[in-house]
């Protein structure tokens, strides 16, 4: 059986498992490019980071919370309750850890520059599985593999505590975010219309995702920047 777009229908399951592969191709394609980019030098660049980080945080807290009073399934509103309340732990977790580096954190707006366009975006999206596609399931994706770059990154700057913030507490509750996604959208996406709407907004998400990425970097000059 065939959709509208050509795409062929497959079971909930095989369906999530072929978008999970797509991601990882294009993630593939990404840390080619990235390799190809001048290496961030000096100790002094895990700050920015850690700044842009904490809207990071905060977006994705804020979008969770936002989806979660017209959200009516129990299970994704657990998972977005979930999700909302580990972002906002990170972020203040983010915010300690500046504080130790020696930062004056007062009177820091994560949004000075107001929200993102991903944020914008995020905010349009209407259904669950829509919703839980971008959202733990796409962004989660995305932040899987930006966090173990930025881990990497702090320990070539010889920054172990953050790397460890990172990587024991925070990167393995943004894997969870995402397998958690993944495993609502393995028992929802039953139908071509359904798998459809997920198809579009992982892929709606991710290309925001990048093109964010790809802006900040121009205009920050930073590169593995850590997401929510
Ligand atoms: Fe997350
Ligand atoms: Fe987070």
């Amino acid at each position: 059986m065939t959709s509208a777009a050509g795409h062929q229908t497959l079971n909930a399951k095989d369906f999530v498992d072929q978008l999970v592969r797509e991601i990882h191709e294009l993630f593939a394609q990404l840390g080619e490019h990235e390799t190809l980019e001048a290496e961030s030098d000096g100790q002094m660049d895990v700050v920015p980071l850690l700044k842009l980080a904490l809207t990071s945080e905060l977006e994705a807290a804020e979008i969770a919370a936002f989806w979660l009073p017209d959200t009516a399934d129990i299970e994704a509103k657990t998972i977005l309750a979930e999700q909302c309340s580990d972002e906002l732990r990170h972020y203040n977790l983010i915010m300690s850890r500046l504080k130790e580096l020696g930062e004056d954190m007062s009177g820091f707006d994560p949004l000075a520059e107001g929200y993102s366009p991903l944020f914008h975006y995020l905010r349009t999206l209407q259904s669950t599985e829509e919703r839980i596609a971008a959202g733990p399931f796409a962004c989660e994706a995305v932040a899987e593999v930006r966090n173990a770059q930025f881990i990497d990154f702090c320990r070539s700057v010889e920054d172990e505590e953050t790397a460890q913030l990172y990587e024991q507490v925070i990167h393995p509750e943004e894997i969870h975010h995402h397998r958690r996604g993944r495993e609502y959208l393995e028992k929802v996406a039953t139908t071509p219309e359904i798998q459809e709407r997920i198809r579009n907004a992982a892929r709606s998400s991710l290309a925001i995702a990048d093109e964010l990425q790809i802006l900040t970097e121009k205009s920050t000059g930073l590169h593995n920047i850590p997401l929510s």
